[in-house]
């Protein structure tokens, strides 16, 4: 098995993440498992991973396929100060490029807000979570399922949007190298996403989003134009065709094939 508490134990070279970790065979979702652990006090960096979850939940209500033996479904507890917290899904997204593009050379991209895609096809997905007291972070959890060994050929439900890495590649990859890589990066862009305008650039230079024209579909409707440039808080800048511009803070996008 290429995925084990010993094995990640071994391969971590962080200095927090993943310090504390909880491994599961199985289990419904790491999300509620570790907001649990949150409540009852486990530090930053705590890992609850599973090798299969059988209730993975996805953003705006969807399910995350988790299938054992072949993927990375993690959740990371953090109590993020309010600027790391803003810029959390830039960081996340940021470590997430770097880590596959090192460890399988893989052209890996992020399409707006917070997918990893390799050739517009979606192989990672990151949720977050957060949990206040009035105007006061008590955790964020972060979750990240990631589609590595996964033959998307086998499942019908995602095989015209998704790929793995393996697809991808042509070839299997390690889990526990892989992840371990992940949280090196992760830790790393945490880190520094506190500082004013880190990240940023690395983040509009992995955008498979920005110059296409994508169709934006958000809490206001439907809307296609051009992604033309994304703001400092992650924000996507829509030019419509009439010319007038419209700012997305959250909401999904399709792109259109580039040209
Ligand atoms: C998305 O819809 O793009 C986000 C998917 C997030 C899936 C991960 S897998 C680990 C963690 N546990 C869950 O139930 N969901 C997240």
């Amino acid at each position: 098995m290429d995925l084990t508490a010993e094995t990640i134990r071994q391969a971590l070279g962080t200095r927090r993440f993943g310090r504390p970790l909880y491994y599961f065979d199985e289990i419904g979702s790491t999300m509620p498992e570790a907001a649990r652990r949150a409540a009852a006090g486990e530090a930053e960096g705590t890992l609850v991973i599973a090798d299969a979850q059988v209730a993975g939940r996805g953003r705006l209500g969807r399910t995350w396929l988790s299938a054992a033996g072949v993927n990375l479904t993690f959740s990371l507890i953090l109590r993020p100060t309010p600027e790391q917290l803003r810029r959390l899904p830039i960081a996340v997204a940021v470590a997430g490029v770097r880590a596959v593009r090192a460890l399988t050379g893989l052209p890996a991209q992020i399409k707006w807000p917070n997918d990893l895609v390799l050739h517009d096809r979606k192989f990672a997905g990151i949720l977050i979570d957060t949990e206040t007291i009035g105007d006061q972070m008590r955790w964020a959890i972060l979750g990240i399922g990631l589609n590595v060994n996964l033959d998307v050929a086998a499942f019908p439900e995602i095989r015209d949007s998704a790929t793995s890495l393996a697809t991808a590649a042509g070839r299997s990859w390690n889990r526990t190298e892989l992840l371990a890589r992940l949280l090196t990066d992760l830790e790393d862009c945490y880190d520094r996403s506190a500082a004013e305008g880190a990240l940023l650039a690395e983040w509009r230079d992995y955008s498979a989003t920005l110059g296409r024209r994508v169709e934006a579909r958000s809490a206001a409707g439907v809307e296609i134009g051009l992604a033309e440039a994304a703001d400092d808080d992650g924000a996507l800048l829509l030019r419509r065709d009439d010319g007038s511009l419209r700012r997305l803070l959250s909401g999904e996008i399709s792109l259109r094939p580039a040209d």
